[in-house]
């Protein structure tokens, strides 16, 4: 039989965890991700279902396991469930463990249930803040009811799920607790993270939002015991359990920890690019040689090479009251 050797990267971190931009596009326009007014991209540009299935099957071959899709909103891509189905063979064959999603959870109502019949059984959901003027004012075009109502439904279909909140300094500062309060109360994880320095707003303006999570967990602190758990979900985040309530709670903290030694993740955009770093500019194209040639041979050796590029981390830095590290990129573009 043929053999394929895995996916190592220079510094001997295995690659096994793909995420895979669908789209550009969002019905949101989230502050710290986009511009009020973005140009996407022409659909020609994109990776069509196919092609993407033809990507990630040869990912999955060369050793990854873990598949997230991501957008803009991955929900907002036309027919998006005929590639979710189509990587239910990859589950039922074993080669692939996770097949999951982040979402601003904006149509989870309409998509919760053949997701999870699909075979995804975990979605992170995006959510800053519980008020609804701050809701709309966060993300600009986005209505709080409305992802809520998502939820339900995503909890009713049997999918666990996980809320995924950028600290925000002035804005979600006063609702650790709330956050916290009302995802134990529907048995939910909750992670922070801290905003990065991506996109082009004013550097000055990403510097005001940025909270650590060093400070926020030391809230935490002062009213809860934090137990630090070892537990990975093969994500960034590390997790501490609360002793009071059980509850799970994680921080992605790409400015106070570097967490880069452990990266096991490469990013997918939706028109064939390759991100090794989501905070470095490096790229490779596998567009090209995908349509280049129906062999997966050829798609295969271009993987490899640019693999074998993957920088060692990210260079964010708030420190010396200015931002350095940024990247140009919207966070929209490599889907976070
Ligand atoms: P789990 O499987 O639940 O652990 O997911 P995850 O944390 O890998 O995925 P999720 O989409 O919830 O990621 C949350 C956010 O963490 C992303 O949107 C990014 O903002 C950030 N993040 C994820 N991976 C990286 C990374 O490699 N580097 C940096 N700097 N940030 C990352
Ligand atoms: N910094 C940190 N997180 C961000 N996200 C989007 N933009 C940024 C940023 N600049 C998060 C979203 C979502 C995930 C896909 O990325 O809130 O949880
Ligand atoms: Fe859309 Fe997510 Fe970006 Fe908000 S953070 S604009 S929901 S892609």
């Amino acid at each position: 039989m043929e053999t394929t050797a895995p996916l190592i990267d220079p510094f001997a971190r295995a690659i096994s965890y793909l995420r895979v931009s669908v789209t550009d596009r969002c019905d949101f326009r989230c502050v710290y991700c986009m511009a009020e007014n973005m140009t996407f991209l022409p659909k020609k540009e994109l990776l069509t279902l196919e092609e993407l299935d033809r990507m990630c099957s040869t990912f999955i071959r060369l050793g990854v396991e873990k598949l997230r899709i991501t957008g803009g909103e991955p929900l907002v891509r036309r027919d998006i469930m005929t590639f979710f189905n189509a990587m239910t063979r990859h589950l039922d064959s074993g080669a692939l463990k996770e097949l999951t999603l982040t979402t601003n959870g904006s149509q989870l109502a309409k998509f919760a249930e053949p997701l999870y019949a699909a075979g995804v059984r975990r979605v992170n959901v995006s959510l800053d803040t519980l008020d609804d003027q701050k809701f709309a004012d966060i993300t600009r075009w986005g209505r709080l009811k409305q992802v809520i109502e998502g939820i339900d439904a995503a909890q009713a279909a049997g999918l666990r799920v996980k809320i995924n909140a950028v600290a925000l300094k002035g804005f979600n500062e006063d609702e650790l607790f709330t956050l916290q309060d009302w995802c134990a109360a529907r048995d939910m994880d909750l992670t922070f993270i801290e905003v990065m320095p991506m996109g082009d707003l004013g550097n000055e303006d990403r510097l005001d939002q940025y909270w650590s999570l060093k400070d926020l967990r030391a809230r935490l602190e002062d009213r809860f015991t934090l137990i630090d758990l070892a537990e990975r979900t093969g994500g960034p985040a590390r997790y501490v359990q609360v002793q009071e309530t059980g509850q799970k709670i994680g921080f992605i903290t790409p400015l106070t920890h570097n967490f880069c030694e452990s990266c096991n993740r490469v990013r997918l955009t939706c028109t064939g690019e390759l991100y090794m770093c989501l905070g470095q500019e490096d790229m490779a194209d596998l567009r090209a040689p995908l349509r280049a040639s129906s062999d997966d041979a050829v798609l295969e050796d271009a993987i490899r090479k640019a693999i074998a590029l993957k920088p060692k981390g990210h260079d964010f830095d708030y420190s010396r009251q200015s931002v350095d590290g940024q990247v140009s990129r919207h966070m929209s573009h490599t889907g976070g």
